[in-house]
């Protein structure tokens, strides 16, 4: 199985390489096409016909449609399957990508994602003023740095960079706003003992994502890998795990106004630090993952629904009705602890910073009420 990317190797591959690469890629197609357990969007949206047609595609830097399909296609498990490893790949695969943006934010291949908005933030209200359900409320948007290919195309040089420039505007632009101040921890010099610490609080990024690592995005590490994070572990920044720059807000409770006040605030002062982030006029924000184009925002609360979340049906079609989406307590791909659930905005594509978040807002509440009235 060949896991060097293409971009790096596209100049001196000779053409035994990339037949054997396609043979690979065949086989690999042929086994997830025939697996049953196999559910993902990759299976669904790439057909035979449409696989023959992109086979041979590159993109400048020289990507390859297995770039885009190698973690779908080792990971039957995948909800997804694809990522972009380069910008331009969404404009060389969009037969495939935007057959799956469709599919995942219901945004058809002629629309286009409109200008930021994050309107009237006091309409964003605190959800569990009681606090009886509401464990915290995150809010998360992710950028890409203007200039930089992504993950399975970043030189190890590049990753240093990135980390050097995005660190050293959070440790100066922080300065002036209490809570946005904050110390940065580079992977490379923290403890495990603290590392699991953080991850197990849900302030950073898992190790060892096998959906990210057969995607190519996981080389170097943990070199030019980092956090930021403030004093009350209510604002952190990541950098260079999935995208160049997550950026976070979160706190105890359900106060949405006050999480996304926060977030805001980190984006605007982010962005007048001369950062410049990349921006498709169709997509909006560009993210390796497509589930994250365009507003790229994930407003998400970890609640407690014992009621509401027995009924598994009913929790599931409610879930659909508000355009939400339900993972376990411990984050992505993983199964709920003790009735506790991560629940967020599906949609971040097509529709405005406001209403993302707003999503969230409006399916939350509806769930809160019914639960309170079972
Ligand atoms: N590639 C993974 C899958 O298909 C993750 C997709 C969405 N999550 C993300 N972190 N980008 O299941």
């Amino acid at each position: 199985m060949p896991t060097t990317n293409n971009c790096e190797k596209s100049r001196s591959s000779s053409k035994n390489q990339n037949n054997c690469q396609i043979k690979v890629m065949r086989k690999l197609f042929n086994e997830m096409q025939q697996d049953p357990q196999c559910k993902s969007m990759l299976k669904r949206n790439l057909n035979k016909d449409l696989f023959e047609r992109l086979i041979n595609r590159r993109t400048k830097m020289g990507s390859t449609l297995m770039d885009v399909i190698r973690s779908g296609l080792m990971n039957h498990d995948s909800n997804i399957g694809v990522y972009a490893p380069d910008p331009d790949a969404y404009q060389i695969f969009s037969d495939l990508f935007n057959r799956i943006i469709d599919e995942y934010h219901n945004f058809s291949a002629t629309e286009k994602h409109p200008t930021s908005d994050f309107g009237k933030l006091s309409d964003f209200i605190d959800l569990d003023p009681e606090n009886k359900f509401i464990i915290s409320t995150r809010i998360r948007c992710g950028r890409s740095v203007k200039g930089f290919p992504f993950n399975p195309c970043l030189k190890e040089k590049q990753y240093k960079e990135l980390e050097q420039k995005i660190s050293t505007i959070l440790l100066k632009g922080g300065a002036g706003d209490e809570e946005l101040k904050g110390t940065y921890l580079p992977l490379t010099t923290m403890s495990k003992e603290e590392q699991k610490r953080l991850i197990d609080q849900h302030f950073l990024f898992k190790e060892g994502d096998r959906f990210l690592q057969t995607a190519n995005a996981c080389r170097f590490w943990p070199k030019g890998r980092g956090i930021f994070l403030n004093k009350a572990r209510t604002f952190m920044v990541w950098i260079n795990e999935e995208d160049h720059i997550r950026i976070i807000s979160m706190q105890e409770g359900g106060n949405v106004g006050q999480v996304f006040g926060r977030l805001q605030r980190a984006i605007r002062m982010m962005e007048s630090s001369g950062l410049e982030f990349v921006r498709d006029q169709r997509l909006g924000y560009l993210t390796f993952c497509p589930t994250n184009l365009g507003t790229t925002i994930r407003a998400s609360v970890m609640i407690k629904l014992p009621k509401l979340s027995a009924q598994k049906q009913l929790f599931e079609a409610t879930a659909n009705k508000f355009n939400l989406q339900i993972r376990g307590s411990k984050g992505e791909h993983t199964d709920s602890d003790e009735g506790m659930y991560d629940i967020s905005n599906r949609r971040r594509l097509g529709l405005t910073e406001y209403d993302a978040v707003m999503e969230m807002q409006r399916g939350v509440q509806q769930m809160i009420e019914m639960e309170k009235s079972m």
